[in-house]
């Protein structure tokens, strides 16, 4: 959550503050609730700030035509923890000499005991950030050595942070450390540009370091000195970014969350590719080579996610079991957590992210490992803080996926684990035939997804219109369907902000029935697999009540067809492959709907890409 942008250095092309607010645009995703950036030189530190998106301080910015040479600077998108999004808590925050700035992400839990002291001290407040506090009590420490000054605060501190801080005594340095909150820095021959994430980076080089918790970094152009908490040199692997930048813009198409609905079938492939072999009928993956004998003895699955990576996760909970014999827990991460989790050393645990940087997974992934279970992290970002806590597990090379709402990535997910559950599958129950099947299925994911988008693109622009008017919509499936039924209602209340319910088919007389009227929405999802005929029967149950029904059906199915007021159809495939041309198809119709609507489609209210505080 929140974005942070540091750059150093001197790029003849850029000023510092258009690269740190081309940054801050490339993190928006992270929060929109305000932005700020502060640029210093050894006179002065200049800041700016603005409520809401990042367009509104680049103007503000423009309009102050500012032409001072400034070489160094900090920046912040925010998403609102402590205190409304005003501009006296946007960040960047300073100290009470004013000689000193800092962008930070995540909670510092002990602020109101840390402000207490300072204000003892005769320091004054202006916002009711935890962010301003560590500031002030940086300036508090600060005796003409900022690192010191840093190191001091950071070990009075309780919570996380991700922080990056300028001081204009120092101008030819950054500091910045990192606890629960990433930091990346990215490396170039007269220049550092430090983020909260790669998508910053990515334009102006490939070279990172991903610090660790507890890292604190001396950046100056070109050059990091990376230190723990005791100033003790500690090493940290220079790494090579695979994304370009083209994957981070929306190449002609008016959303990026349209695009990435539409590179899903590319998308998967670059997931799959290589991962299966159609004549063994099993799956390679890598990152679990050498961990057979673990995976052979394990007695019990528990998947852990938030959001659209834990309805990828139930997915896979029907897979697994169906395929492997392996029963399935799919927990949220933060319940699991806070339950003290029965998991041992016969366990096998999946955190599923698409960030790797959620903090309710990071830390149920810690748990789960202090508990002795086996743990695999299936992330999307390559050396994100799940990936790396986890130690072992198998990427996603989904490619960046931008618009908050999930799409690609939950595809992708669903892809990846059903090469899990084969691979269980075949070191358990499954014949060499069974899993040439399922590797032909997974392999045909990619081909039938294009087709669905070929086909059903067109014709849900025109049946989305008779929906955006809705106060309420369902979302009914049963089996593999009703985890895309939770996944589709998601993504409708996420980006149209109608209300939406997903449910299982059977559980509709249990209570939700009592909600439908004259002409409520009722999305059905009718494929032709198994669990269709009872959906048959739970959709005239909502007819006979005045529901208004879309199907979806799969292709040329005329009895389906018959009892729906408009069906999309899906083409007809193996089931594991229906389940993710069904998913895209909700993707268009929830995108569809929203656009009608006219939503802030790539950055819905309230929301934020990746969730770093509990
Ligand atoms: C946020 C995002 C969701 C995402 C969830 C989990 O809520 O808005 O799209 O599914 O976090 O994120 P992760 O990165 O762990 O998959």
């Amino acid at each position: 959550m929140c974005g942070i942008v540091g750059y150093i250095g001197s790029l003849d092309s850029q000023s510092p503050a258009e690269i740190l607010i081309q940054g801050l645009k490339r993190l928006e995703y992270r929060g929109y609730d305000s932005a700020g950036i502060a640029l210093l030189n050894k006179d002065e530190i200049y800041t700016c700030r603005e409520i809401g998106k990042v367009k509104g301080l680049e103007d503000k910015w423009l309009a102050a035509e500012n032409t001072v040479n400034y070489q160094v600077g900090i920046a912040h998108t925010r998403w609102a923890t402590h205190g409304k999004p005003t501009e006296e808590n946007a960040h960047p925050h300073r100290d009470s000499s004013g000689k000193i700035a800092i962008v930070h992400n995540g909670i510092i839990e002990n602020y109101q005991s840390l402000k207490k002291h300072l204000v003892n001290a005769g320091h004054e407040f202006y916002s009711e950030t935890d962010s301003e506090v560590l500031a002030k009590l940086i300036g508090y420490h600060y005796k003409g050595d900022l690192l010191q000054a840093v190191t001091d605060a950071l070990n009075q501190v309780h919570g996380t942070y991700g922080l990056v801080v300028a001081c204009k005594d120092e101008p030819n340095k950054l500091i910045a450390a990192r606890k629960g909150s990433p930091i990346v820095i990215g490396m170039s021959d007269k220049s550092s540009i430090i983020a909260s994430d790669v998508s910053a980076i990515v334009s102006h080089t490939k070279h990172v370091i991903y610090l660790d918790d507890d890292d604190l970094a001396v950046i100056t152009p070109g050059n990091v000195d990376i230190l723990d908490l005791n100033h003790r040199q500690v090493s940290r692997e220079v790494q090579e970014l695979d994304w370009d930048t083209d994957s981070t813009q929306k190449d002609g198409y008016e959303h990026f969350m349209l695009k990435e609905i539409f590179e899903q079938p590319e998308a998967i492939n670059n997931s799959i590719r290589g991962r299966y072999n159609l004549s063994i009928g099993n799956a390679i993956l890598s990152g679990l080579s050498g961990v057979d004998k673990e995976l052979a003895s394990i007695s019990q699955i528990i998947i852990l996610g938030c959001g659209t990576s834990m309805h990828a996760g139930m997915v896979a909970e029907y897979a697994i079991e169906e395929l492997a014999g392996i029963p399935v827990k799919v927990m949220q991460a933060a319940d699991f957590r806070y339950r003290n989790p029965i998991v041992g050393p016969n366990d096998l645990v999946i955190a599923i992210s698409q960030s790797g940087e959620t903090a309710d997974t990071l830390a149920a992934v810690k748990e789960a490992k202090q508990k002795g279970a086996f743990v695999i992290g299936l992330c999307n970002v390559v050396g994100s803080s799940i990936a790396r806590e986890a130690g072992r597990g198998v990427y996603l090379h989904a490619g960046p996926e931008i618009s908050v709402a999930s799409t690609k990535a939950f595809t992708c997910q669903v892809s990846v684990l059903l090469l899990l559950a084969l691979k269980l599958g075949r070191s358990r129950r499954l014949s060499l035939a069974q899993g040439v099947e399922v590797a032909q299925a997974i392999k045909s994911i990619p081909a039938i997804n294009q087709l669905l988008l070929d086909k059903q693109f067109n014709h849900i622009a025109t049946i989305a219109p008779a929906y955006t008017q809705a106060h309420s919509m369902f979302f009914l499936g049963r089996g593999y369907l009703y985890p895309v039924a939770l996944e589709g209602a998601l993504k409708l209340k996420e980006i149209s902000y109608i209300h939406a319910e997903g449910y299982h088919a059977a559980e509709l007389k249990h209570g939700p029935i009592a909600l439908l009227e004259e002409g409520t929405p009722i999305v059905a999802l009718l494929n032709d697999i198994e669990g269709k005929d009872k959906m048959l029967g739970n959709v005239e149950e909502c007819k006979a009540r005045g529901a208004r029904i879309l199907g979806i059906i799969t292709e040329g199915d005329t009895q389906a067809a018959e009892i729906c007021d408009d069906v999309i159809e899906i083409p007809s495939s193996h089931k594991l492959s229906t389940v993710l041309s069904t998913t895209i198809a909700l993707q268009l119709f929830s995108y569809q709907v929203a656009k009608l609507k006219g939503c802030e489609i790539d950055q819905p209210r309230n929301l934020a890409k990746s969730v770093t505080v509990e």
